[in-house]
């Protein structure tokens, strides 16, 4: 029997890490035939399997799509144009150019955002007696970081910060007659609009640079902004909200920290590890080959789940503790291999900002519901976490 393992409803439960635990030991490979995704995968689970698809020497390319969805017969759109599923030299090319703003580089200058916005997070949370962290903190500052890399003016930022959160499912009364595709589309309207600005007037920003380098047309400049705004906010706001769910599950971690600011780094680590937040990355051989003894053929697709192969005991010991100092973390959280996250210094950055200030303010996180996880096989995320949160 096959299971379908792009059924969403698997992953709306803790019951998914049992599931997992099992293909981890074994190294499985497991086919799902064609269902949700239309021309089946076959998945990996374990960390040196995962490893494998992904390395840069492996026959598989991104270019039909990275995700479950996989269509043998419609690739991608984007396939080949956007920074995250096109490859060789077009893919070095965008890398290139977007890089430099998603770096470390840019940390002095954003430090001071991620401060301040911070720092109104606490001063929110202290006035509320529970609060929905999935809706009100997580969204937050991913939108602010990239609302500031794509070069968004500060007039127009409140707006686009929210209309960021209705759209990966946030919670913006003002927004009540929009469906978060739609919010979606109106950022897009809206980075349309800032393209035909910088055009006629160039800053210092991403959408000025990628359209001063001349070799991509509008389009493929909208599709990179694109790939900005989802690689930074669907995944970022899930790393957020689940350091609080952390905190509250694992109560000595906070102590910890605030014993030991120096921790911090392994903390960001951990909250990445132990939330991974891109569950899977999809890759298509682009030849006949061999994963771990088994047989791939040329144009079959493979997931390599990366929340699994985080959980993968022969790396991690108690994979399924959060250890605030754990140490070796070999995680796989921002992927490995060409496509490594781009974003990953901004979101240690903004991960760091947000877990010092906590451990120095917070004594503890105390549940008041269920965590509610979200239906969704790519973003393994929260749709609830409602908390109480206990000051010093
Ligand atoms: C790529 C995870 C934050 C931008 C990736 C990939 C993963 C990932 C797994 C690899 C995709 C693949 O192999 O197909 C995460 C996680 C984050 C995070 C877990 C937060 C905890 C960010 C942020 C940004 C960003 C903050 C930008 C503001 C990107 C971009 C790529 C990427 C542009 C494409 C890189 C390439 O294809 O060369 N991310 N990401 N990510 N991410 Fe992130």
């Amino acid at each position: 029997m096959t299971i379908d393992l792009a059924n969403p409803d698997l992953y709306t439960t803790d019951a998914r890490f049992e599931m997992w635990e099992e293909y981890i030991r074994s190294d499985a490979k497991v086919w799902s035939d064609p269902g949700i995704s239309p021309s089946g995968f076959w998945s990996v689970f374990s960390h040196r399997d995962v490893s494998a698809v992904l390395s840069p020497k492996a026959p598989f390319t991104s270019e039909y799509g990275m995700m479950i969805g996989f269509d043998a017969e419609h690739a991608d759109h984007s396939g080949g144009r956007m920074l995250v599923v096109s490859e060789g030299n077009w893919h070095s090319v965008l890398k290139r150019l977007i890089g430099p703003f998603l770096s470390r580089l840019r940390a002095p200058e954003l430090r001071s955002v991620l401060h301040e916005e911070v720092r109104e997070i606490v001063e929110r949370l202290r006035s509320q007696e529970t609060t929905d962290i999935a809706l009100t903190v997580g969204p937050r500052l991913p939108a602010a970081i990239v609302c500031e890399v794509i070069g968004v003016p500060l007039s127009e930022r409140e707006h686009l910060i929210q209309l960021t959160n209705h759209a990966f499912g946030g919670e913006e009364s003002s927004f009540d007659k929009m469906t978060p595709a739609e919010a979606h589309t109106e950022i897009l309207f809206y980075f349309h609009e800032l393209i035909e600005r910088r055009q006629k007037e160039p800053g210092t920003d991403l959408v000025s640079a990628l359209l001063a380098d001349g070799r991509l047309s509008t389009e493929d400049v909208l599709i990179n902004c694109d790939n900005v705004l989802i690689g930074g906010n669907e995944t970022t706001r899930h790393s957020i909200t689940g350091a609080f769910h952390a905190f509250q599950a694992f109560p000595g971690a906070l102590d910890t920290l605030r014993a030991d600011p120096e921790l911090a780094d392994r903390a960001v680590e951990e909250v990445v590890r132990w939330t991974s937040p891109a569950a899977h990355v999809l890759r298509v051989a682009t030849e006949d080959c061999e994963i771990g003894g088994q047989q791939i053929r040329e144009g079959q697709a493979v997931v390599a789940w990366l929340a699994a192969a985080n959980r993968d005991e022969r790396l991690f010991a108690h994979p399924h503790r959060f250890v605030v100092d754990r140490a070796p973390n070999r995680h796989l959280g921002f992927g490995t291999g060409p496509h490594h996250c781009l974003g990953a210094a901004l979101a240690r950055l903004e991960l760091k900002e947000l877990l010092t200030q906590l451990a120095a303010e917070a004594k503890a996180v105390e549940p008041r519901e269920e965590v509610r996880w979200m239906r969704s096989n790519l973003v393994q995320g929260y749709s609830g976490l409602e908390v109480s949160m206990r000051w010093r």
